[in-house]
């Protein structure tokens, strides 16, 4: 990952190849963020802004030569808006605008940063939307070497084009030497090292990994790091001991399913909280099949035990007074001689039945292994992230992520949201819309009409956790973007949620530790 320091350098004494400073949109025109560039300087770029055709805009972003005046090659111009009515902006506009201008830097050694940064919170924002927006997944591009010798012109254009992320930034603050400050940075590279693995596993191509691998991953992820410890179920341990939906969603394929919990046990804990994440690592449906058209993307419907993954490593490292644990409900949705069908009534965890009816459906049938074994395990608080229905989707988009459950609990989720710069919207699941999942033969139909879907999917979710303090994350859309990049976000996985479950977790810590 790129390195960070703080630094209290003059922008115009900086070192570095490239500049990034901000400009806002105002009444007359453009105005460069910067009390410390000459003014000169500053008017110059001012006035030749509409020339420039700079606006100032949010997610605008231009690189010009730097000129004589600076010690850097180029000047990147990177977009925050408008100022707020006191005179600020929004710390997810400098995260941003920060990201967006560090998808500009790839292939660069070296940058430096000066937006806005001089408190905590800016410092937080500017060093994760910096670090968030430096990343690139080029682990299946072949570069340099192996395309030397290719005569495939598009190839070698290809491996040229494998940019690194720009390999160290300096963020420009008057708080380099400040401890709090300092914490601020750390905290954040710890939070954007989670975001970057949980888009890696995104990403990964769904033939490489699979639930057994996936379970590798999580060992590799947590080794060395204090306090956490990685437990494994394989099939076989699954369906003696009783876990049906694992089991039934996974048997279409010949790569078994796991339940992988990533317990992160401090020495004096003081609160225990539940992360369940849906870990299908290729939805094809089933034999209730997909159409061909975008099931490509169907490799990200993992990204749910990703975050909760990235987040239990995360807040192990920030050494959170938190007894947290991740259950990945790890399986491959794949259609064959072996796969459950429509109709099949399979047993969850537990003992509730379940009658399948769209085994494209399958990912709440492995959820509810997970969540009755999370509130068996006796935890505070429940939460459980899932790229779940296509209906989440069609309510909210592909930028907006839903959260549903008992009140406190969606409402604390939906705080830690705003805090943390991720867009997610409160939904609800309506008692009246239970007999959309009532099935003739079992206790609960997988699925239901396709009106209201994403409550349906929480409501099926709701009768396996009862009325336990319990969250239901929907990051269907948001967790994948299949558009082109903007602001921190790349194409390709997102890695949302990470913020907001340690966002969480980061509050409950301090809330419990206040009653203390
Ligand atoms: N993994 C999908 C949901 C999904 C769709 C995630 C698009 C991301 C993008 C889920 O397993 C699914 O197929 N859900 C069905 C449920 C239906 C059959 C009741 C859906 O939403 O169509
Ligand atoms: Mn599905
Ligand atoms: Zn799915």
């Amino acid at each position: 990952m790129t390195s960070v320091t703080l630094s209290s350098k003059n922008p115009t004494a900086v070192k570095a190849e490239a500049l990034v400073v901000a400009t806002a949109q105002t009444s007359d025109g453009v105005a460069v963020v910067s009390d410390q560039l000459p003014t000169d300087l500053l008017t110059q770029l001012e006035s030749l802004a509409p020339q420039l055709g700079l606006t100032g805009a949010r997610d605008e972003v231009r690189k010009i030569p730097a000129g004589p005046k600076l010690a850097v090659d180029v000047l990147v111009l990177t977009g925050l808006g408008e100022r707020a009515e006191d005179g600020t902006f929004a710390t997810e506009t400098l995260r941003r605008a920060a990201g967006a201008a560090t998808r500009e830097l790839a292939g660069l050694k070296s940058a430096a940063i000066a937006l806005p940064a001089s408190d905590d919170d800016e410092i937080t924002a500017v060093t994760e939307g910096a670090l968030l927006g430096a990343y690139v997944f080029n682990r299946y591009r072949s570069a340099g070497k192996s395309t030397d010798r290719s005569t495939d012109k598009d190839t070698a254009k290809d491996a040229k084009n494998r940019k690194d992320p720009v390999a160290a930034i300096e963020i420009l603050t008057p708080l380099h030497k400040n401890a709090k400050a300092k914490v601020a940075a750390e905290r954040a590279q710890v939070v954007a090292a989670a975001v970057h693995a949980a888009r890696d596993l995104v990403n990964t191509a769904p033939n490489e990994l699979y639930p057994a691998t996936f379970a590798d991953a999580a060992k590799a992820a947590a080794k060395d790091v204090r306090h956490v410890k990685v437990t494994v179920l394989d099939d076989k341990q699954l369906a003696s001991g009783g876990y049906g939906g694992l089991t039934a969603v996974g048997q279409g394929s010949s790569r078994g399913p796991r339940l992988v919990k990533v317990a992160y046990t401090p020495a004096k804990p003081n609160g225990k909280v539940a992360l369940v994440g849906k870990g299908i690592t290729f939805d094809s449906g089933g034999i209730s099949i997909k159409p061909a058209a975008g099931m490509e993307a169907m490799k990200s419907d993992m990204a749910g035990a990703a975050a909760v993954l990235s987040t239990v490593v995360a807040a192990a490292k920030l050494n959170l007074p938190l007894a947290i644990t991740g259950y990945l409900c790890l399986a491959e949705n794949m259609p064959g001689g072996n796969a459950q069908r429509p109709a099949d009534v399979v047993t969850i965890y537990g003992g509730k039945t379940v009658e399948v009816l769209n085994t494209d459906a399958e990912g709440r049938v492995v959820m509810a292994d997970g969540l009755v074994s999370a509130v068996e395990d006796g935890h505070d608080v429940v939460l459980d992230i899932a790229t779940l229905t296509g209906a989440q989707m069609v309510a909210l988009g592909s930028r907006t992520s839903a959260v549903m459950g008992t009140d406190a609990v969606r409402d604390e989720v939906k705080s830690a949201a705003d805090a943390s710069g991720e867009l997610f919207w409160p939904m609800p699941l309506p008692e009246e819309l239970k007999s959309n999942i009532k099935s003739k033969v079992a206790d609960v139909a997988n699925s239901g009409p396709r009106w209201g879907g994403m409550l349906n999917a929480g409501l099926f979710l709701q009768t396996f956790v009862g009325d336990h303090p319990w969250a239901h994350l929907d990051i269907a859309g948001p967790a994948f973007n299949d558009g082109s990049a903007h602001g921190y976000t790349p194409g390709g996985g997102t890695g949302v949620g990470v913020r907001t479950l340690l966002g969480f977790l980061e509050g409950r810590a301090a809330a419990e530790k206040a009653e203390k």
